[in-house]
């Protein structure tokens, strides 16, 4: 299903998403945290747009992912979510609000859909997580599913290098990929894994496979807007592709402007009252 500037939008569901897999459409995924840039990502026509606790990151400047708490996410997912009419909106679930049980899981989830009036959550793990997803879904929350490189775990891996080279790790990987979709997930994210992986999982699933660094041969692909944006400078692993470089734009305008208020260029006689 494609979107063409001025007609009705149509809005994207999950359904959608599994009629894009079936019928070999891929899926554009962006991440986005605030109500401007969220308008701007849905009005260019993106089919899903995912309010990531990659908000820690780079609209908080923390290290990890870990810090943001889910009250910030609720208050990120609703500026988006006023932003929205199209997208299908998938809102993290961060770090400790979900892997205590499963009724805690439950409990975050109904605050994220109640709160932020997001459409969907996602959820980092493989097995061990399918008894919060199927906990979810008895509220009828859809589930998106998340493996490879899950940066909730990153004290664990130690590096954010890519996952999932050796057979026993690439093995796990497909068969929490098929507990994910038994669970009842409706999608998957994968990050940072093989591509001949990726395009293995997404074709012995049923369910849309989305990937961040994990190759061309699945059902869509995901970027953080602020890196394909060209915001942040210093990120640059080999998967991005940046499609702007607004650092350099945004501070050459910071910068022309600071010459006109110095040179008393700004405000002109038409620009004051
Ligand atoms: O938080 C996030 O932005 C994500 C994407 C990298 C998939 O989970």
């Amino acid at each position: 299903m494609s979107h063409y500037p001025g007609q009705e939008a149509k809005r994207v569901t999950t359904h959608t998403l599994q009629e894009m897999k079936q019928a070999g459409e891929p899926i554009s995924m962006l991440t986005a945290y605030d109500y401007s840039l969220a308008r701007i990502v849905d009005e260019s026509g993106v089919d899903v747009i995912l309010v990531g606790d990659s908000a820690s990151n780079v609209m908080a400047g923390h290290e990890t992912t870990l810090p943001i708490t889910l009250d910030q996410m609720i208050y990120h997912a609703s500026s988006v979510i006023r932003a929205v009419k199209r997208a299908l909106v998938v809102v993290d679930l961060p770090f400790g609000s979900y892997q205590g049980n499963s009724k805690e899981a439950l409990n975050s989830a109904i605050r994220i859909m109640k709160e932020s009036g997001g459409h969907a959550v996602k959820i980092e793990g493989g097995e061990e997580i399918t008894e919060s997803i199927k906990r979810i879904l008895t509220a009828g929350i859809p589930v998106m599913g998340h493996l490879g490189l899950t940066p909730q775990s990153i004290y664990k891996f130690g590096t954010y290098a890519v996952r999932a080279k050796e057979d026993v790790e690439a093995e796990k990987l497909l068969s929490d990929a098929k507990a994910l979709q038994e669970a009842g997930c409706f999608a998957l994210v994968l990050e940072k894994i093989p591509n001949k992986l990726a395009a293995k999982v997404a074709k012995t699933l049923d369910i849309p496979v989305i990937g961040i660094g994990a190759g061309g041969g699945i059902d869509g692909q995901v970027l953080v807007l602020h890196d394909m944006l060209g915001i942040n400078k210093d990120f640059s692993p080999r998967f991005l592709r940046r499609y702007l470089n607004l650092y350099d734009s945004i501070s050459g305008a910071i910068q022309h402007y600071i010459k006109d208020v110095k040179t008393r260029d700004f405000p002109n006689k038409k620009e004051q009252y």
